[in-house]
């Protein structure tokens, strides 16, 4: 299995065998991380350290969790308190960083463009938990690593994509990995959400989720990014969660054995219904959350085995 990349930036970068790759050295993880002990040395005598310049839960939990079933020594750095606070820059916080020999940097940041710029500063592998609205790479792989067990297979499924997609990464991520995986991709919402320029994507762009959702395979919904959005792009939470919020009639339109996915933190009421978001028949929310574990462990492992060999 080669993985021929010093970095996790985007899936840009990725060709369909580096997905391939990752997803199936995730699925032997998935099976450790339900054995009752779940330990492996891939990672052991390696530094991972996590710095997140924006909120996170899950993300940062589920790349810790993997850095130390992996065997890592894992720091988080809590970057609220850090020298950035005092005027210190992203460079040279990681220059410090640097210093301190880590293996494995895991940069979460808000600004497009920044997780890249820093990986061209250090001497050991970043991965990218979010950039902006630019990348999200592990989550897409995780989305795709749900969708594969699911549905059995990653390609020629027709996949909704739904909601705030101008603000989104993990949709980014999502539509260019699912239509490296040639998928027909859908992307449904307002059009102040779903600029047409989305459409260079190579996905059909549509305004309304009666249409949309017709006889897809998998209803990706998105959170509505409010941190990102400086008033008007939508008439009112109400209003939004009536025409774009999936419940089960919307969702009646989607195959019947169409899957539904959220990335989290959700908005119940907003842009999901709450129960429909725990109807486990349906929803496969929860297992996204653990195919985050297992991926994360994979991408790790295939990253720590190029610096093992360039060492
Ligand atoms: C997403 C993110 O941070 O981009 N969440 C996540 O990583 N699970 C999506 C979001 O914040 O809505």
């Amino acid at each position: 299995m080669r993985f021929a990349h010093r970095h996790l930036l985007g899936i840009e970068h990725l060709s369909q065998s580096d997905i391939t790759a990752i997803l199936d050295l995730a699925e032997k993880y998935v099976d450790l991380n339900r054995q009752s002990t779940k330990h492996s040395d891939v990672l052991s005598g390696l530094t991972q350290i996590n710095m997140f310049f924006e909120n996170s839960t899950r993300t940062q939990a589920s790349f810790e969790l993997a850095g130390k079933r992996l065997g890592a020594d894992v720091m988080n750095m809590a970057m609220q308190a850090s020298s950035i606070k005092k005027g210190e820059t992203l460079i040279d916080t990681a220059m410090t960083l640097n210093a301190m020999h880590p293996d494995l940097l895991v940069v979460r940041h808000p600004h497009s463009g920044a997780v890249d710029l820093l990986a061209q500063k250090v001497n050991c592998a970043v991965l990218n938990a979010g950039d902006g609205k630019h990348e999200h790479p592990t989550q897409a792989l995780l989305d795709a690593l749900t969708i594969r067990r699911a549905k059995g297979r990653l390609h020629r499924l027709n996949i909704a994509i739904c909601g705030d997609v101008a603000h989104s990464r993990v949709a980014r991520s999502n539509l260019i990995l699912l239509g490296k995986m040639e998928n027909r991709i859908r992307l449904i919402g307002p059009p102040t959400l779903v600029p047409s320029t989305f459409a260079e994507f190579g996905a059909e762009i549509y305004d309304d989720m009666n249409e949309g959702l017709q006889d897809v395979d998998v209803v990706m919904m998105l959170r509505l990014q409010k941190e990102r959005m400086d008033g008007g792009f939508i008439p009112s939470e109400r209003e939004y969660y009536h025409r774009y919020g999936l419940d089960a009639a919307k969702l009646a339109l989607a195959k019947p054995d169409a899957i539904v996915m959220h990335p989290g933190p959700m908005n119940r009421g907003v842009e999901i219904d709450g129960t429909l978001a725990d109807d486990i028949n349906r929803s496969v929310i929860q297992e996204q959350v653990e195919m985050g574990v297992a991926v994360r462990m994979a991408a790790m492992e295939l990253l720590a085995r190029n610096l093992r060999e360039a060492a």
